[in-house]
């Protein structure tokens, strides 16, 4: 709304002489680009986008010359949602805000004196790998494409495993408490809802891992918890109905439920950063 009565009121008001993309540049190097750029520690404002240290990138990515109105800069300055409240930076002020909707309305003109970099040394350092062709996008094949997209659903289908296989723990310790069989039977549907669900999240978070690139000692341990978890999960399901009273397959059903919560865990620190689930 706001952004509308800007635009048509643009016309009428003196055309300063106003350097609007310096301005905005030196608003990016104190309130955005630490964490919107290639090693920032928030995971998310990364993956988001991690240009902001050149003005152009942000220009194209947040802007859009065709129709200014919609672009997201205007969007997250009407709201004063970055940086984000759950962040420890306050948002921006009013008047930057301002700032951003003109930029944006303006068709984010670059600095008067040229130089259309935030930060100089992040410039030096990401701009040669750029020259190099190493961030260039490269055309993949429809089947690698099916292949990806596949891998990314091991986000969304993992939480049906996570609370079946956790829901599960929690009944045989009402039937410790109890001694009502009707938790075993429930403690059994959970298993045939969860045993299934995690081979198949498993079998998708090694597709996702084989193509994201994602390595190192935290995806080892995500990924040998997920399978053991789901390996014990059908042992579990299949035994349920000849040993679901022994003390043996209740301290297993208790350990599957402590290390799916580790796994999913970690799964989580992986995605948001491990600064996320911190007081
Ligand atoms: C404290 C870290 C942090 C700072 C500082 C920050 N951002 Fe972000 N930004 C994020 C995160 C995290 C996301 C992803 C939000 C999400 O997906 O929930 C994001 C997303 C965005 C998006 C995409 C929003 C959308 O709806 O898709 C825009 C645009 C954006 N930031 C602009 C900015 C601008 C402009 C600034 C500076 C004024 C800024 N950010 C400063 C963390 C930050």
């Amino acid at each position: 709304m706001f952004a509308t009565i800007l635009l048509l009121a643009s016309p009428l008001l003196p055309q300063q002489e106003q350097d609007l993309g310096g301005q905005v540049r030196q608003l990016f190097a104190d309130k955005c680009v630490h964490c919107h750029h290639p090693e920032a520690e928030s995971r998310k404002a990364k993956r988001e986008f991690d240009q902001a240290w050149d003005l152009r990138a942000v220009a194209k990515k947040w802007g859009d010359d065709l129709d200014p109105e919609s672009a997201l800069l205007i969007e997250i300055a009407e709201d004063r949602s970055m940086p984000p409240k759950d962040s420890d930076y306050a948002p921006i002020t009013e008047a930057e805000a301002e700032l951003l909707m003109e930029w944006t309305l303006a068709r984010t003109p670059m600095p008067a004196d040229g130089n259309p970099f935030v930060d100089l040394e992040m410039a030096a350092l990401y701009l040669p790998q750029e020259a190099k062709g190493v961030s260039a996008p490269v055309e993949k094949s429809l089947w690698q494409r099916i292949l990806i997209l596949l891998g990314h659903f091991h986000a969304p289908i993992i939480h049906f495993p996570v609370a079946f296989l956790l829901m599960a723990p929690l009944l045989r310790l009402g039937y410790l408490r109890s001694g009502k069989e009707a938790c075993l039977n429930l403690e059994r549907f959970c298993f045939w809802m969860g045993a299934p669900s995690a081979v198949v999240a498993a079998g998708l978070g090694w597709l996702n891992a084989s193509n994201s690139g994602a390595g190192g000692h935290d995806l080892f341990l995500h990924r040998w918890i997920g399978v053991g978890v789901a390996t014990t999960a059908v042992l579990l399901l299949l035994l349920h109905a000849r040993c679901g009273h022994t003390k043996w397959y209740t301290l297993l059903t208790l350990a599957l439920g402590l290390a799916i919560a580790w796994g999913a865990h970690m799964g989580g620190e992986m995605v948001f950063g491990d600064s996320y689930m911190h007081l």
